[in-house]
């Protein structure tokens, strides 16, 4: 299929222990999905906002070893989707995408080069979502996801979303005084999360003024926890139905994790019909307490 020496390169070193399980959830999500809609006359597309390039090779308590990453899964579940749209924006990558859609002639595959929310919020607004459903899986290494391309999303009432949310990448960027946070973080927290009421919600004048009498700044008082409880507040006030977050570990495995909290791991569906919302979060609870 490819000139010797021309296949394209398909490594993809990142990840731990973390990436399989989160992997392990969508894929699973995405049988039972098809699964349920294959009685109905739906278009159905798989969505991957950080395709990457089909596998992961990645570093487990101290091993190395190569996966399938998020694209293959979905091209190999059964029953299949109608449609693929991966979404990459690293140049580098595509070979590898392109050889997948070599790999599977029978399936329609749109690769597409660019940001991921420039890319999903044109997604959203040219298909037709009376008879599309879809899965769209958000896997970005850090703070990527815009808060406005989750309300694109949520506009469709038709596509089920898991996001892996950068539980780590938000709270490094948030310094304990508030001196310390530059406008770059600021406006990269605010575009996160749509709002720049965290700066309130995490953040309080510190009691004591420092020892020469000057204000010396607010301190975050918000701890990861109620951070997080903040997102999923958010992501509730966007979405139907959210479930989780299942809070992805450095180390060990699902049920033994170890080390720093990396990832929350966010299943929200945007169709508001109790039915469908329904089922979406029976299929999403039921995968996450299976990990
Ligand atoms: C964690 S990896 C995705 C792994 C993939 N889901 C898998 O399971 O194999 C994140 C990917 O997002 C890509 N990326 C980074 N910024 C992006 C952006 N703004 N839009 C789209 N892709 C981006 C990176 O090149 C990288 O391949």
């Amino acid at each position: 299929m490819f000139e010797e020496g021309k296949i394209p390169n398909d490594q993809h070193s990142f990840g731990g222990s973390w990436t399989c399980i989160k992997l392990e959830a969508l894929e699973k999500y995405l049988a039972a999905f098809n699964t349920a809609l294959s009685k109905q006359s739906f278009t159905r597309i798989y969505i991957d906002g950080f395709a990457g390039t089909g596998r992961c090779d990645i570093t487990m308590n101290g091993e190395k070893t190569s996966v399938d990453g998020s694209a293959r899964r979905a091209l190999a579940v059964n029953p299949p989707f109608n449609k693929f749209c991966f979404i990459e924006l690293d140049a580098k990558k595509m070979a590898a995408l392109k050889s997948l859609q070599a790999e599977y002639p029978e399936k329609s595959i749109d690769i597409i080069q660019d940001d991921a929310n420039a890319a999903l919020k044109e997604i959203c607004k040219n298909y037709n979502w009376k008879n599309t459903r879809a899965v769209l899986f958000l896997d970005p290494y850090g703070l990527h996801v815009e808060w406005s391309t989750l309300e694109a999303i949520a506009a469709t009432k038709a596509i089920d979303v898991w996001y892996l949310f950068p539980y780590s990448g938000l709270y490094r960027q948030t310094a304990k005084n508030a001196n310390a946070l530059d406008a770059d973080k600021e406006n990269s927290i605010t575009r996160i999360l749509g709002t720049d009421e965290w700066r309130k919600e995490f953040y309080k004048p510190q009691r004591q003024a420092d020892l020469f009498g000057d204000e010396s700044g607010d301190e975050r008082e918000a701890n990861h926890h109620d951070m997080l409880n903040y997102v999923s507040k958010r992501l509730k006030g966007l979405f139907p139905a959210v479930t989780g977050p299942k809070i992805l570990f450095q180390a060990g495995d699902s049920k033994k994790p170890s080390g720093a909290p990396l990832f929350a791991l966010y299943f929200a569906a945007s169709n508001p019909s109790p039915k469908a919302f329904g089922l979406a979060t029976k299929i999403a609870k039921d995968v996450l307490n299976a990990l």
